[in-house]
């Protein structure tokens, strides 16, 4: 009997979306104003759900803290109010498109030790949401 788990955490940065060698009008063609030089900044909204038992010990999935202290540890520590392209090592070679920022938070949270990652949400604004639940096929991501 398998039972998900959905916390709810929050954490801004900024970021640009440019890829060097398309040049700059290829740039501006494809990310719009998010090419701008400067950077923007959001207010990310990341949902984390882990699934497994429910411990008869405690009735619970997973521990509350637990979880919370891993994500602060793996990702908020790291992401928040950061510059995503020039502060995460991930990012120097790969666009941070939201796709891309959950992937790698994805990537960060598998190893949680006290339940399976399910999924990963990021809310990029109130109308752009991204979901990542790992690759199907069984192949490391
Ligand atoms: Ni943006």
């Amino acid at each position: 009997m398998t039972i998900q788990l959905t916390r709810r955490y929050s954490f801004a940065a900024a970021h640009r979306l440019h890829i060097p060698r398309l040049g700059e009008e290829e740039n501006r063609r494809i990310y719009g104003k998010c090419n701008n030089p400067y950077g923007h900044g959001h207010n990310y909204v990341l949902e984390v759900t882990v699934s497994g038992p429910v411990d008869p010990a405690t009735g619970m999935v997973a521990h509350l803290g637990e979880l919370d202290h891993f994500v602060e540890r793996e990702v908020l520590e790291a992401f928040d109010h950061k510059n995503l392209n020039e502060e995460i090592a991930a990012f120097r070679e790969r666009v941070p498109t939201t796709e891309n920022l959950c992937i790698e938070i994805y990537n960060r949270l598998r190893s949680f030790p006290a339940a399976r990652l399910a999924r990963v949400r990021l809310e990029e604004t109130s109308l752009n949401t991204f979901e990542y639940s790992g690759e199907t096929d069984g192949s490391p991501s």
